[in-house]
């Protein structure tokens, strides 16, 4: 965030049970919309602004406080089911009502995590290699891509055989992008109305989910009745009984597996697009990403992680990506009891929003914050020891992102698949804004792909292409 400014830090003075609180300080705004129109003018620059002027945590109104700081971040984060519960998507909200489900979520999570495990997954390299290459075959070998939308379908697409495996995404396959493409609107809309409400909008939604749930359950079907329970998916763990939670019904087994899928594609593909943008704004980065993809794997799409494991820079590109663009630039608690974040109360029925894109661009934290600097993630780089939360873009503490690992490796690899095969350029007189309204998302970008001299469809030799260059 630059040099910070004189900070308005007094508390607001209020009565809570016959006590007086202290409670963040924060803009007045106007005396009837309050900050509602100058946030929706520019979400970003609202939030940024605010956290400069009112410090690490501060209220947007009166209902919604924001942690703008490592610590105060961390203290949500990891205080969570105790202080705070997390802000239920639109699709489960009965969840955060009821305490049964929420054990039954969080058994499933840790049922889930399994499947996630990094060596569990390390393992699926040559799948996520294969599936890429298959993708990357469908585009021109000189052509203008609408990003946002081809990384929605591919992610969508490893994300079903990460959920259902090689042979059953194919049923699945599909339903998950209608059910966020009728989602988007809802989601994006600052009037939250619940999801019984029969709005067009919401019918749509329902229509959609009943579809999904209905192709999971013939899944989960198909596998009981052909007793294939050893898949090497995230279905086959989720249906297998466990001695803490015993066998999770089906009706679980569906949301759970749709918010997986969901979250699969719903952060992946504007970070990828994020990526792209940013390699074809900084061509130096792109050809030190090209160069470490053809010198660490193999020609052609027979990629393993002994190999992949090796792209430490295009790693590092992911990270300064995430951090400059984290998908998730707010995530919502809500306050269930009388607490306190740094020196301020916080009241029940208050919102807790933490502010990862804030934090990522502080000057506290990151030198020069607002330039794109791979080499700051290097080993004994700048960033080896950042305080807690200070690097967020997965969140932190008992609901971390459960694809955290998944999305290293596969962003990745993609990033590196993408390169050796293709020289990224930016389409003149296109003009990308941040679109806020959910996952920040680069709004309007185009690019343009050109396949790199030497390549052979389905994956340039690497010595074709370094002679080509
Ligand atoms: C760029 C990639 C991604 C980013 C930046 C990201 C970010 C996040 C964040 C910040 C949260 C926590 C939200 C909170 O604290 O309220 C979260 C939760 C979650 N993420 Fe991700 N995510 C990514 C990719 C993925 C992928 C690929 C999957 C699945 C394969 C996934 C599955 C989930 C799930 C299921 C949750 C909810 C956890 C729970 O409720 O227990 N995410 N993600």
């Amino acid at each position: 965030m630059g040099a910070h400014r004189t900070r308005r830090e007094h508390s607001i003075v209020a009565a809570f049970e016959g006590e007086i609180v202290m409670l963040p300080p924060g803009p007045k705004g106007k005396l009837l919309s309050g900050n509602i129109s100058a946030y929706e003018k520019d979400r970003l620059g609202f939030i940024v602004e605010s956290s400069r002027e009112f410090g690490d945590v501060w209220m947007f109104d009166r209902r919604i406080a924001v942690a703008a700081a490592p610590g105060a971040a961390d203290e949500v984060y990891r205080r969570t089911y105790r202080d705070f519960v997390p802000d239920r998507n639109f699709l489960h909200r009965r969840q955060k009502e009821d305490p049964k489900l929420q054990e039954q979520w969080a058994h499933s999570r840790a049922s889930r995590m399994r499947g996630m495990r990094p060596k569990a997954l390390q393992a699926k390299v040559p799948i996520l290699a294969g599936a890429i290459t298959e993708h990357l075959d469908t585009w021109a070998a000189d052509g203008t891509l609408d990003v946002v939308p081809d990384m929605r379908k591919l992610t969508s697409q490893l994300g079903a055989r990460l959920c259902f495996g090689q042979t059953d995404a194919a049923i699945v396959a599909g339903g998950e992008q209608d059910l966020f493409w009728a989602l988007l609107p809802v989601i994006a809309s600052p009037v939250d109305v619940p999801p019984w409400v029969p709005t067009r909008r919401n019918r749509k939604v329902a229509a959609a989910n009943r579809e999904l749930e209905r192709r999971i359950q013939t899944v989960i079907d198909r596998r009981r009745a052909e007793q294939r329970s050893a898949e090497d998916d995230l279905l086959s763990i989720v249906m297998t009984p466990t001695g803490r939670s015993g066998q999770l019904d089906d009706q679980l087994i569906c949301e759970t597996l749709i918010a997986t899928m969901l979250a699969a594609q719903g952060a992946p593909a504007p970070g990828m697009a994020w990526i792209f943008h940013l390699l074809a704004e900084y061509p130096g980065v792109q050809d030190q990403v090209a160069a470490e993809a053809l010198r660490v794997l193999p020609d052609g799409p027979d990629i393993r992680w002994e190999q992949s494991g090796k792209l430490t820079f295009t790693e590092q590109v992911v990270k300064e990506v995430l951090r400059l663009w984290p998908p998730n630039w707010l995530s919502g608690r809500q306050v269930v009891r009388r607490t306190m974040v740094g020196k301020y109360d916080l009241l029940p029925g208050m919102m807790m929003m933490v502010a990862p894109y804030v934090i990522h661009r502080d000057s506290r934290w990151f030198s020069d914050p607002e330039t794109f600097k791979p080499d700051r993630w290097k080993k004994g780089g700048e960033t080896e020891d950042l305080p807690e939360c200070a690097y967020a873009p997965f969140g932190a503490g008992p609901l971390i992102c459960m694809g955290l690992a998944w999305s290293m490796i596969e962003m990745t690899l993609l990033t590196a698949m993408v390169v050796r095969r293709f020289r990224i350029n930016a389409v003149p007189g296109c003009v990308v804004t941040p679109d806020a309204s959910r996952e920040i998302t680069p709004s309007g970008l185009r690019l343009r792909f050109t396949e790199r001299k030497g390549s052979l469809g389905t994956g340039p030799s690497a010595r074709q292409v370094q002679a080509a260059e």
